[in-house]
């Protein structure tokens, strides 16, 4: 059986429609840091789980240079057809992101994620954090919106800010985990803007 951390269960999912986590846009979360006083400099950035592309996009038409990564075919196909279309030069390889750190070892001055630490089992979490630093260069940065939600049925794992930094702490500076302020309706006061700096 197709289970959340078999690529099959999210192709299944792109190619029958249930995208629900979809926002079709950038988060704009996202876009507000960008914006603001503190938004980061450029840099190298990977996005983990970058599904239709739409953050990636955003931070490469902001100077940044991206790779994302999913492991459902269709999700690398409409982020590399969105990003062909819009002529934004960014890149979409297929990977599962446990096999990253061989690859893209302390590569990326940042790391994107967006309802990815809430889409891989709660039993891979550990790993997920440990991941992310691996990918990271000395002093890279985490800049996530995690959707801190209760929903039953997903999508597909909740969590609490608490668990966040519970996880992220033992390898990130924590301290920089603020609620999201201009989510979309159906995410407001769900969401949680994180910016941790990966200890040495
Ligand atoms: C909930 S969706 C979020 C997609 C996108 N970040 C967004 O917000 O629209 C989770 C995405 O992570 C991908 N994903 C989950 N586990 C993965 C893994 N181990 N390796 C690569 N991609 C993964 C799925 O295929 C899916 O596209």
């Amino acid at each position: 059986m197709a289970t959340v951390a078999n690529s099959q269960y999210w192709e299944n999912r792109y190619q029958e429609g249930k995208t629900g986590w979809d926002l079709g846009q950038a988060a704009p979360p996202f876009v507000g840091l960008l914006d603001s006083p503190t938004a980061p400099t450029t840099g190298k950035i990977a996005v983990l789980g970058a599904g239709s592309g739409y953050d990636a996009l955003l931070f490469a038409q902001r100077g940044f240079e991206v790779i994302g990564f999913d492991f459902a075919p269709s999700a690398i196909a409409s982020a590399s057809k969105l990003a062909q279309s819009r002529g934004i030069a960014a890149q979409f390889l297929q990977r599962n992101i446990f096999d990253l750190s061989a690859e893209f070892p302390h590569y990326f001055d940042y790391v994107l994620e967006h309802t990815c630490f809430c889409a891989i089992e709660m039993r891979d979490r550990s790993s997920y954090v440990k991941l992310v630093k691996s990918l990271l260069k000395p002093q890279g940065e985490l800049i996530a919106l995690f959707w801190a939600h209760n929903l039953p049925g997903g999508p597909p794992f909740g969590t609490t800010t608490a668990e966040i930094c519970q996880y992220f702490e033992s390898d990130f500076e924590t301290n920089n985990l603020v609620l999201a302020k201009n989510s979309v309706p159906q995410r407001q006061a769900q969401e949680y803007l994180g910016r941790f700096i990966a200890k040495n």
